[in-house]
């Protein structure tokens, strides 16, 4: 027998904010969620969908360095960017707040505070990488060097892009730090762990006895992490952003992202539910399904519910049917490379189609394996499906009813077995549907839905209306209205799938209060003489123009990253610097070094001696005669033993590739540049 829950707790994975949202995430994650909710709420279950913006963390961090910003900055300006266009997709959370809320901070701490209170953490002392230069220790993605597996020599901290290894940061050949570029050196760091080895026996008798209906690609990964048996985790990080570790004595430490973050879907329940939240989180009768992806199973499988077991008083995860990844034209998605279809670009590029997208998406969900999302099949899905049997279907039964009856839904004769047969197959499949989607086949649940529509489709070119409108207009009343109760059960049958459609389809059907979903098997559900609005097609024809725009857009190369703009200085600053144009009079390199050069000047002021880290672009030979732009006014410093007395102005690529700046024509020495 299965539990009957009082309400369902759904939970979508937190976005980081440090991107838009693209199909990947949407077919993995937030579609299947929103399908979800909609047909709980549908069947007048009590509900709440959290979601939100997972604003700490590493990847942040480095977003703001690439930039040139704050990490504030990065996760305002992704945050209200993605919880937009969520929303304009349809995306229907009870609650999409963010982890740097005040309410989060305070919920995530005392979480922290309480177990270590109890003495539920291990308190270690490790050496990790710092970066000397940069005074700061080094998140594992903050180094880089080379691969020990394949070689590549931009490997990172904990991962080879090139050859997909995980790796830790002591195995990559001359670890760099990418702050500052100096090599990193090891220092002692204390740090707090939880002991996962000690939820191991509970782990698996709660995951591999007792849930054994999970999904087998989230049972097969849980059972590969136990079998190989589990460490002691750390839940802080030294990082200057985040959750500060609540502990006397824990300056420049924060919670591991991983631990704030899913202590956020408490927090956002909190934040909507300040006063009655406990219930979703701490009654039994209280149904957790956690959506996710499937890089994210190990933390939401085993690290967050030990997380909770630590805790105490809190319910547990029923299910977490995590999908596989979504490619994308046969390659996987890759935000670094714009592989990618972001999802406000598509809702600005295709407006008035969100179901188009939800359709093809849902369609090709990633369910047992990865999938592919093609251009060309979100087109077919569009033109064959979503026109071709949807549109047409509810088309042909609006305009027939127009034409013979005024837009009025006409009486019903006798109806024939095959009438019979129609109305009773379409509530068997009321059945089917809650099977497939209780049980979060979402790719099945959507086919058996649109097959209402493909039905009708075939019991209109079975009973031919307007060849019987010759000789017998009340058996066209009963085709009629027998085509228009099945357009009224589609409202209800894809009104989680097609929320915008279905609303669409109950204006032409001049429904104004939407059906539960109980309706599902009420063979009328509309009432003779209702009248119906003037039709309008649901769907149009997406044309190969829109596709080759789309498919040359992925194309397109990437625009070569560039150094991110310094702050705005004034024309004072400016001015303070004095530079000038100046004749390299002799070069040589300077002894023991593979970079520098010294180079002798005419400045047209003086003679001067400038030491210049360009030695691997420049000979010494190439640089004799050369005219170049120098800062002359820049403080006197020591280099090896050699005083430089102002500097080169030098063009930098961002791989640190150099070249001098020198003035187009021959000009005096000395001329000022400004
Ligand atoms: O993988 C990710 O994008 C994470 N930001 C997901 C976090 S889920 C939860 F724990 F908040
Ligand atoms: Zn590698």
């Amino acid at each position: 027998m299965q539990k009957e829950y009082k309400r369902y707790l759904v939970t979508s994975a937190l976005p980081y904010a440090n991107g838009p949202i693209h199909i990947g995430h949407l077919a993995g994650v937030y579609v299947p969620a929103d399908i979800y909710v909609r047909y709980l709420r549908l069947r007048g279950r009590e509900v709440c969908f959290v979601g939100g913006s997972d604003e700490h963390g590493v990847p942040i961090t480095i977003k703001a360095r690439q930039l040139g910003v704050s990490p504030q900055d990065i996760v305002d300006t992704y945050h209200h960017q993605i919880k937009e266009s969520f929303s304009r997709l349809g995306i229907s959370f009870d609650v999409y707040s963010r982890t740097t809320s005040e309410i989060h901070h305070k919920t995530a701490s005392a979480f922290f505070r309480k177990l270590y209170d109890e003495g539920k953490f291990l308190e270690k002392e490790t050496e990790q990488y710092f970066d000397p230069e940069a005074n700061t220790f080094l998140a594992d993605r903050y180094i880089t060097g080379t691969c020990p597996r394949c070689g590549h020599a931009d490997a990172y901290g904990d991962q080879c892009e090139k050859c997909g290894s995980t790796l830790s940061p002591d195995e990559l050949i001359d670890p760099k730090s990418s702050i500052s570029g100096s090599i990193p050196e090891k220092r002692k760091t204390k740090h707090w762990y939880l002991p996962l080895d000690q939820y191991e026996p509970w782990l698996r008798e709660w995951i591999l006895e007792n849930h054994k209906e999970w999904k087998p690609n989230v049972y097969g990964q849980c059972k590969s992490w136990l079998d190989n048996g589990l460490q002691p985790r750390a839940v802080s990080r030294d990082l200057d952003w985040g959750v500060p570790v609540p502990v006397e004595g824990a300056s420049g430490k924060v919670l591991y992202v991983w631990f704030d973050a899913p202590i956020g879907y408490i927090s956002n329940t909190i934040e909507l539910y300040p006063d009655t939240w406990e219930k979703w989180w701490k009654d039994q009768d209280t149904k957790m399904i956690h959506f996710i992806g499937k890089d994210n199973i190990v933390f939401h499988c085993i690290v967050f519910p030990s997380m909770l077991k630590a805790h105490g008083g809190y319910i547990l995860p029923e299910n977490v049917p995590a999908n596989e990844f979504l490619n994308l034209e046969g390659e996987k998605i890759s935000t670094s490379r714009n592989w990618a279809v972001w999802l406000h670009e598509y809702l600005d590029e295709f407006p008035g189609k969100e179901d188009v997208l939800r359709y093809t998406l849902c369609s090709t969900t990633p369910e047992t394996k990865d999938n592919d999302f093609t251009w060309k099949d979100f087109q077919s899905r569009n033109n064959n499906e979503l026109v071709a049997i949807l549109g047409n279907f509810v088309n042909r039964a609006v305009v027939l009813t127009h034409k013979y009856f005024k837009g009025t839904v006409p009486e019903t004769g006798t109806l024939t077995p095959y009438d019979r047969e129609v109305l009773g197959s379409v509530s068997a499949m009321k059945n089917a549907l809650e099977e497939h989607l209780e049980h979060y086949r979402f790719r099945d649940s959507l086919k058996e839905a649109m097959n209402i529509a493909r039905l009708g489709n075939k019991y209109l070119a079975d009973t031919e209306p307007w060849k019987v409108a010759k000789t017998d207009m009340e058996r066209v009343g009963t085709i009629l209205n027998i085509s228009l109760q099945l357009c009224a059960r589609l409202t209800i049958a894809l009104e989680p799938f097609l929320p915008f459609t279905t609303k669409k389809l109950r204006d032409i059907l001049n429904i104004t209060k939407a059906f539960p979903w109980s309706g599902l098997d009420n063979e009328t559900l509309l009432q003779t003489d209702h009248q119906l609005n003037e039709p309008v097609l649901l769907f149009d024809k997406i044309d190969d123009d829109a596709i080759v725009l789309q498919t040359d857009k992925l194309k397109k190369p990437v625009v070569k990253k560039v150094v991110p703009a310094s702050p705005e200085c004034t024309i004072d600053d400016f001015e303070k610097m004095d530079i000038r144009v100046a004749t390299v009079l002799h070069a040589e390199r300077v002894p023991k070094t593979d970079k520098l050069l010294k180079l002798t000047i005419d400045t047209g002021l003086d003679r001067r001696v400038i030491v210049s880290g360009i030695a691997g672009y420049y000979t010494p030979e190439e640089m004799t005669g050369k005219q170049i732009c120098i800062l002359a006014n820049l403080s006197p410093r020591t280099i090896r033993g050699i005083e430089s007395q102002g500097m080169i102005l030098m063009a930098k690529e961002p791989d640190g590739s150099m070249r001098v700046v020198s003035p187009e024509d021959k000009i005096g020495n000395g001329a000022v540049i400004g």
